[in-house]
């Protein structure tokens, strides 16, 4: 009989890491990183600045030590790593926000799997009575977290989507759900010849001022608020949806790519920024990533990252023509159409 117990402590290893990321969203949440910034300290240090119970505490240093985030010195001192100094608030490359939302806003949606895939709702739905984007209306903290969040993402990918893709022959861009405006800043500070509008719901657009302006942008960058459901603004020579379309079922983002293909001018492109699923998925590292997104999608919104076909029938249905299709090495692909009338 084959011997069982390395697949049992893989499948046990995969099934027993949901400790990591609470430990890392509580020490991030805890702003213990952020108390190491200028070096190691003790847990009973770590415990007076930060409130917590010191024997506790001083357990969940020693748990981060196993997974790379902290070391321990001779003297029982905690300090970063590397990737450690990545939970704290304010350095390049920052996931904080991502941590705690990931390990606080959301944790209960994923835990509704079941419930999503029973019934094809989204566990936010399901959690909360409503789905989308609706609990962040009421709830200034909920979606200060979510809009650093995603800035966060995006700014980890926005240099090689820059780079990766011909922004400068457009003089004003539109970034539609464009959240903090993290791509949109991206743009314009490498073509200096771009204007941008920035359009989402209220919850986003209202502190977006203040992070084009850390930008440097803020002067070039026109900031609208609205639902992309009724009316986006027109005038613009390219319509940029970055991670907006995965959040929505196939009628959801038709609608969303109806009301933008009004506001488009006959010369105006469209360009999507999102995933591409594999039709076929593999035991590989990238499509676990891709995996991951697809059931975030699942859990969150009901919604699917979808595959070239799938954009390409979802974008054919909406009355638009692909016209090219862009990998950006490590990020995401770069979707371009054009209304069918302007092809
Ligand atoms: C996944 S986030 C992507 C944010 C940004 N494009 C990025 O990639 O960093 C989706 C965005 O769509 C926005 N959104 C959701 N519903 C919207 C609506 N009805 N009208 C405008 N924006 C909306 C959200 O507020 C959020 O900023």
């Amino acid at each position: 009989m084959p011997d069982s117990r390395a697949d049992a402590a893989r499948l046990l290893e995969i099934v027993n890491s949901a400790w990591m990321p609470q430990a890392l969203r509580t020490a991030a949440e805890l702003g213990v990183p952020d108390l190491l910034a200028d070096g190691s300290r003790t847990a009973a240090d770590l415990a007076s600045a930060s409130g917590a119970h010191t024997a506790s505490l001083h357990r969940l240093l020693r748990a981060l030590v196993t997974i790379d985030v902290l070391v321990e010195d001779d003297d029982g001192a905690f300090a970063l790593t590397p990737m450690g100094g990545l939970l704290r608030a304010d350095v390049d490359g920052t996931v904080r926000a991502w941590t705690i939302y990931q390990g606080r806003d959301v944790w209960d949606e994923w835990g509704l799997m079941r419930e999503a895939i029973l019934t094809g709702r989204s566990g936010r739905e399901i959690a909360h009575g409503e789905g989308g984007f609706e609990p962040l209306r009421d709830d200034p903290r909920r979606a200060a977290t979510f809009n650093s969040a995603m800035a966060e993402l995006t700014r980890l990918s926005a240099r090689a989507v820059v780079a990766g893709w011909d922004f400068g022959r457009y003089p004003r861009i539109a970034d539609i759900g464009g959240g903090y405006g993290e791509l949109l800043g991206a743009v314009l500070g490498a073509n200096p010849g771009c204007r941008g509008i920035l359009f989402d719901l209220p919850h986003a657009v209202e502190a977006a001022g203040g992070h084009l302006d850390k930008m440097g942008v803020r002067e070039r960058c026109e900031i609208v608020d609205g639902s992309f459901f009724e009316e986006v603004p027109g005038g613009a020579d390219l319509y940029v949806l970055k991670s907006v379309l995965h959040d929505w079922d196939d009628g959801r983002a038709a609608e969303i790519l109806a009301t933008v293909g009004r506001a488009m001018g006959p010369d105006a492109r469209l360009l999507l920024v999102e995933r591409l699923m594999p039709e076929r998925m593999q035991a590989r590292p990238e499509h676990r990533l891709l995996a991951r997104a697809d059931m975030n999608m699942l859990v969150a919104h009901a919604a699917p990252e979808r595959t070239e076909r799938q954009w390409r029938d979802l974008l054919g249905g909406s009355g638009f023509d692909v016209v090219t299709i862009t990998p950006i090495p490590g990020a995401a692909t770069a979707i371009e159409a054009v209304p069918v009338s302007a092809g």
